[in-house]
């Protein structure tokens, strides 16, 4: 089986090189957005690009406000902190995801909950979240604790796997009724929609990634996006080590975070947004093509759920799980890199003391789920 996936991955690429999961494409504007910011010597965190980076992405996400950072795993962090999540809270989120996210949760000093996911679209179940806080919770106050451990539960954060959207819309009224706050962890969302609202726009606070294999890439880079105009000052301004505006001395009036997103980055992040409706477009065409190739095969396509629109970022398919390890070495071998899904982060020396509901979907997928290649072809 994995020598014709790989004699069809090939040829959906035109050629027979390695195929890499994701890579960059650079074929617009890149070069000359970046020499713009070496000639104009403004490289680091002041700078244009900064803002007409912002201002682009805000827009496309249907965001009011956006604030660029030095990475995804950032920008999450700083959600949390905007979501006054501090030292000892709960926060909920699913085990299949990468380990950035429950690594933002730590960093605020919190420890995350695992409730499990859906088969269909690998994110955070709504309906066992619901079932969790049912059996566990109690709201005391407008805050809402966890009954056996005694800790306050204040945020949750799912996670649209893939670029597949979670059922973003439930998990909100669901949160919405206990008063946690939802954080959209939407690194892997840029481009996919629940109707047609962009993924990491139905929550307080998004978080968003710009790494080398996302959609559209800064180099290293993440994206905090609100609509609530007082988080996203404050979300600046810690992200800028908390400097006050002053012509020549240097007041800072908190312990804050260098976070602030450098111009040269930004440049690159300009010229891939204009591409990204390009992008998107080459990455659905690529999904049409694995699903119908995976039709008449025991294989099956994870496509996008009804009323939703995924971009497609890592297109994925569920294998037997006796076959799984042997398909993947098979296809690496032949050229294609495959990966498995995550291991959960329950299984982790960090997390493994982390309470959990039941992850019966969760390591369903885990067994199951492998990647194939998702780049974008390079139209050049
Ligand atoms: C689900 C998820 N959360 C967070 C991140 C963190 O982003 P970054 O690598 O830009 O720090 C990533 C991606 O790398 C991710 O896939």
């Amino acid at each position: 089986m994995s020598k014709d996936v790989s004699a069809f991955v090939h040829s959906l690429y035109k050629t027979n090189n390695f195929l890499p999961l994701h890579e960059p494409v650079f074929s617009g504007n890149e070069k000359k957005y970046v020499l713009e910011t070496i000639d104009s010597t403004f490289v680091s965190s002041v700078g244009e690009f900064v803002d007409r980076f912002e201002k682009m992405f805000a827009d496309y996400v249907g965001g009011k406000y956006a604030v660029a950072t030095v990475n995804g795993t950032a920008a999450l962090h700083v959600c949390l902190l905007m979501a006054e999540v501090v030292a000892n809270d709960e926060v909920i989120t699913q085990p299949l995801t990468f380990v950035a996210t429950c690594n933002a949760i730590s960093y605020c000093g919190a420890i995350p909950v695992f409730i499990d996911v859906d088969r269909d679209s690998m994110g955070l179940s709504a309906d066992k979240l619901a079932e969790w806080l049912a059996a566990n919770a109690e709201i005391r106050g407008n805050e809402c604790f966890n009954r056996r451990t005694g800790r306050r539960i204040k945020a949750c954060v799912p996670m649209h796997t893939f670029g597949h959207p979670a059922r973003i819309e439930k998990i909100k009224t669901v949160c919405d009724q206990y008063g946690v706050v939802v954080v959209e962890d939407a690194a892997e969302s840029l481009g996919s929609f629940v109707g047609d609202k962009h993924t990491g726009a139905f929550s307080e606070l998004a978080a968003f990634s710009f790494n080398g294999n996302k959609t559209i890439t800064t180099g290293g880079g993440g994206m905090l996006v609100t609509d609530n105009e007082a988080l996203a000052k404050r979300a600046k301004h810690i992200t800028t080590t908390a400097k006050l505006s002053h012509p020549y001395k240097y007041v800072h009036d908190e312990v804050a975070y260098n976070y602030r997103m450098p111009n040269l980055n930004a440049a690159l992040g300009c010229a891939q947004m204009e591409q990204l409706d390009g992008f998107l477009a080459i990455k659905r065409s690529i999904a049409e093509q694995y699903k119908t190739f995976f039709e008449s095969r025991e294989e099956s396509f994870v496509v996008e759920r009804a009323g939703t629109k995924a971009n497609y970022w890592l297109n994925a398919i569920v294998v037997n799980e006796a076959k799984r390890d042997e398909f993947i070495e098979q296809t690496n071998a032949l050229g294609v890199m495959t990966r498995p899904i995550w291991g959960l982060m329950n299984r982790l020396p960090m997390f493994k003391a982390c309470e959990s509901g039941d992850l019966g979907n969760a390591e369903w997928l885990e067994a199951r789920v492998v990647n194939l290649p998702s780049g974008v072809i390079s139209p050049a």
